[in-house]
């Protein structure tokens, strides 16, 4: 487990070290089932590379993009369309959680990032918190299960995905290749 995301998560990001991109697959299913967004906010949990914060962006939402790592940041923050996105440098587990741009949002996002949560039922509880009524929580996950063996620790298992999935009044999931992309309202 990553008792210090901002020191794990930066050093990654310093040397390099990059991620899966988003595909057109994912961002079909998170379209139609977000709508466009006309204004309302939006915020991606670990924005690494801006890529999905950008995207949302681009679909009219006023987006936050929240990142633990100063070098995702910097990145993120270069890359095109990013002028549109509000970038926060902040670990959304801590307890000193920093107030954001916005009190509530109707689409809170977070693709790649709920495996390596520590305290995932807290992390939830923040989500929540964070949700307008009848918002949208989009996450997308590799599965433990469907990951190359030796790479078990970003995928998510049948007990993490009942903790996430338990509790909301929509559920929906694609599955796409090794990731799962979960539709959740309260
Ligand atoms: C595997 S990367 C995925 C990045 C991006 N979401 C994507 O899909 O390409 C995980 C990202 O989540 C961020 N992250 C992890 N834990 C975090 C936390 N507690 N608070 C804020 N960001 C976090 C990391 O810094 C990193 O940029």
């Amino acid at each position: 487990m990553i008792d210090n995301p901002t020191a794990y998560w930066e050093d990654l990001w310093a040397t390099e070290r990059r991620y899966r991109q988003l595909t057109d697959s994912e961002t079909a299913v998170l379209d139609r089932h977000s709508g466009p967004g006309g204004g309302r906010a939006a915020l991606d949990i670990g924005s690494g590379d801006g890529a999905l914060a950008r995207h949302l962006a681009d679909r009219g939402f006023k987006t936050t993009g929240l990142d633990c790592a100063p070098s995702a940041l910097a990145l993120a923050s270069t890359g095109p369309s990013s002028t549109a996105v509000t970038f926060c440098l902040a670990d959304f587990e801590s307890p000193q959680f920093p107030p954001l741009t916005e009190r509530a949002f109707a689409v809170i996002t977070a693709r790649l990032v709920y495996a390596f949560i520590k305290d995932k039922s807290a992390f939830l509880s923040r989500v929540r918190s964070l949700l307008v009524p009848g918002g949208l929580f989009w996450v997308v996950t590799p599965m433990v299960e469907r990951v190359p063996a030796g790479q078990a620790s970003t995928g998510i298992t049948t007990a993490e995905e009942e903790l996430l999935t338990s509790g909301w009044s929509v559920v929906r999931t694609t599955d796409m290749d090794c990731l799962r992309c979960f539709t959740l309202r309260p």
